[in-house]
């Protein structure tokens, strides 16, 4: 019996060249819950995404390749979590277009994004979806495909992304209801209150739109310039200075332990000059940083390296869950093959239709006493249970299950190599033959 493993998804917008607020705010937290037991982890670069931002081919390009390498440099194991590219899974925007038929336009009138842009037309006395592109709009649509067709159970985002999480549960909630069953399941934003922002060269919060960004891997002699150019006050050495709203001192806080950090309050106390700090701010983050920048520059020499690692990850993950899991929204749509269309009594027997007859569920006595279920389609065992003291148990956990469907409670029954998204899907199966059952007895009006 296996336990299905969280899944932990993280999306990363493949725009502009990596900053030390990326790597500190994003890129070292993501990979340092990387690893532990129980845990699927999922990182993709959203090239899909970038495109409704940047409509500059050579930029998409240069950007994915610079964001690629540096995760890789920063340590991500393409061997133990799964590392892809959005572009790279069609499934993903196929799982779109069957989402979009289900989400409430009204909902996504209120998405943050799309709401500022028309405030601003509004303020500008313009039309209010003036150079508002419909990919702007659905932004949070592309974004529920990404994280529903994985079944992702937490995804780690800044706080502006939580409603683009909300949102993904209220599209994947409608498509259960719509579709019958738990095909999805419900993802959960995770916001890291931990993570403080770093301060920019301007002490406004590091982002490429102020232009006040330290590039993770400028090379060794331009970092040193630009953490050189870091503001600050004008107190002479000897002075005492103030850590309070220091951005030298808040980037050299998230560099440091907290012993460092106490000895660089301390030297701000007993009156460090500037320019001594700043040579302690950037040896501090060189120490870091240069291992990591040597394999990037190595990585990014070598882009077909890069280029080979992505497909791959994308090629076995479409394997084992994009292609599966899309077979099986198509068929819970009815996007169905014709010549499988069971067209009368579903509990014929046809040996032909075995892949249409409904799972079941079987309750039977082990040597040990105790008593179990299973479910299973033909021979699959798609379901297995621990043993229960009393019949009764396993039969009220199995109407739990069909009442309520499988949730992420009922993980430990998965049987080994089955993925939720089959149980799912046979539930469903299960669920459609005693209602057509149910319409039966009642006189046969649909
Ligand atoms: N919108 C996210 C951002 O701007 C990136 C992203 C795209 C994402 N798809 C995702 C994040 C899915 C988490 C899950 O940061």
């Amino acid at each position: 019996m296996s336990v299905r493993p969280q899944r932990i998804l993280t999306g990363i917008t493949t725009s502009g060249t990596p900053h030390l607020g990326n790597y500190t705010g994003a890129i070292r937290p993501a990979l340092a819950a990387t690893g532990s037991a129980g845990v699927e982890n999922f990182y993709f670069l959203a090239d899909l995404h970038s495109l409704i931002k940047s409509q500059d081919p050579a930029m998409t390009q240069r950007s994915t390749l610079e964001i690629a390498a540096t995760w890789l440099a920063c340590g991500l194991d393409p061997d133990t979590v799964w590392f892809y590219r959005q572009s790279d899974v069609p499934e993903i925007n196929e799982l779109t277009w069957l989402l979009t038929c289900v989400a409430g336009k009204g909902i996504l009138n209120r998405a943050h994004a799309y709401k500022a842009a028309v405030d601003r037309n509004r303020e500008d006395g313009q039309d209010d979806d003036a150079g508002v592109t419909a990919g702007l709009f659905m932004y949070p649509v592309l974004m529920a495909a990404d994280i529903l067709i994985f079944n992702a159970d937490k995804v780690p985002v800044g706080r502006d992304q939580v409603q683009h999480i909300e949102m993904a549960r209220d599209f994947g909630q409608r498509f259960n209801h719509v579709y019958g069953r738990d095909h999805f399941v419900l993802p959960e934003a995770v916001v890291d209150e931990q993570v403080a922002t770093l301060p920019g060269l301007d002490g406004r919060k590091m982002s490429k739109s102020y232009g006040n960004t330290i590039p993770l891997f400028a090379p060794q002699d331009a970092l040193r310039k630009l953490i050189f150019s870091i503001v600050t006050d004008s107190r002479a050495p000897g002075q005492a200075k103030d850590t309070d709203g220091s951005a030298l001192f808040q980037i050299h806080q998230a560099f440091a332990s907290a012993d460092e950090s106490a000895a660089m309050r301390q030297a701000f106390a007993d009156g460090i000059g500037w320019g001594e700090a700043k040579q302690a701010l950037f040896d501090r983050i060189d120490a870091e940083v240069a291992p990591m920048r040597e394999t990037y520059e190595m990585l990014i020499a070598k882009p077909e390296g890069i280029e080979a690692v992505l497909r791959d990850g994308a090629r076995r993950l479409r394997e084992r869950y994009a292609i599966p899991t899309l077979e099986r929204l198509r068929e819970a749509v009815g996007l169905r093959d014709l010549s499988k269309v069971v067209l009368a009594m579903p509990d014929a027997g046809d040996a032909t239709n075995v892949e249409a007859a409904p799972p079941l569920f079987k309750q039977y006595r082990e040597a040990d006493g105790r008593f179990y279920f299973k479910l299973a389609q033909g021979d699959r065992v798609l379901l297995q249970s621990p043993g229960f003291e009393q019949p009764r148990e396993a039969g009220q956990r199995i109407a739990a299950l069909r009442r309520d469907g499988f949730g992420v409670a009922d993980a430990g029954l998965l049987a080994e190599g089955v993925d939720a998204a089959e149980v799912i899907a046979a539930l469903a199966r299960l669920a459609e033959a005693d209602a057509a059952k149910a319409r039966e007895k009642a006189g046969g009006v649909a």
